[in-house]
């Protein structure tokens, strides 16, 4: 389970470093980039205004999310663990998840792309909010459990790039596969977080009879 943790955090890692290569790109905004191509004519009003917050929150959110994570650190800095946790809190509910609402109705591919995005802004921001107030009534169990919600739903982020990389390598590069990541990439990893997590209760509660 540990060595599997550890891939985990490597992968967002390595994720979140891929996806802060690509900033030369957008500071100042360069329209030749895949992300950017054909978005100049919106760049220039709010959209900027939700761009910039949004490409400094995101990588932030996932690298807090998992030293709020760490049990060690948890147990051992419990102070540490309640700063960093306010600053994410912060920085999800202020910043990323308000950005990502707001950039989700620019999403180019069609409407379900705008309303995957828009849904996972809420569950995002519902998740980090419920987590929050779990923790504000020392009810700890409830908030590991919304908080872990929340984080899975912050690394659709990295889910995405790595549907996108998937279907890069095997060369499927159709207008479908990006309306289909969209939703994937976070209902899937969703959806597997909670199933996972009814198993392990189910298998807890069975009585060893032997
Ligand atoms: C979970 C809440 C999030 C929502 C709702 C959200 C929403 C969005 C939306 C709608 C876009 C524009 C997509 C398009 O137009 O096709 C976008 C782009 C972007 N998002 Fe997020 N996002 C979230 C989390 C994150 C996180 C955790 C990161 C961390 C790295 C991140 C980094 C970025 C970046 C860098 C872009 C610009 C495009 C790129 O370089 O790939 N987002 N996001």
């Amino acid at each position: 389970m540990n060595v599997l943790r550890w891939v985990g955090c490597l992968l967002i890692l390595k994720v979140t470093i891929d996806i802060l290569k690509n900033y030369p790109g957008y500071l100042p905004p360069d329209f030749t980039t895949d992300f950017l191509r054909g978005r100049e004519s919106e760049f220039f009003g709010v959209y900027q205004w939700a761009f910039y917050p949004h490409l400094l929150a995101g990588p932030l959110s996932l690298v807090l999310g998992m030293v709020l994570l760490s049990k060690r650190i948890r147990q051992h800095y419990p102070r540490w663990h309640r700063r960093v946790g306010k600053l994410q809190v912060a920085c999800t509910l202020l910043v990323l998840v308000p950005s990502g609402f707001w950039m989700a109705f620019y999403a180019q591919e069609g409407l379900s792309v705008k309303i995957a995005f828009a849904l996972l802004a809420i569950a995002t921001g519902m998740t980090t909010w419920f987590g929050w107030n779990a923790a504000v009534r020392k009810e700890f169990a409830k908030h590991r459990l919304w908080m872990l919600r929340s984080y899975v739903l912050l690394c659709s982020a990295v889910f995405l790039r790595l549907i996108g990389g998937a279907f890069v390598i095997t060369g499927i590069e159709e207008e479908w596969t990006y309306r289909m990541a969209a939703w994937v990439c976070w209902l899937v990893p969703l959806a597997v977080f909670e199933l996972t997590r009814i198993g392990t209760k189910k298998r807890k509660r069975v009585p060893i009879t032997q």
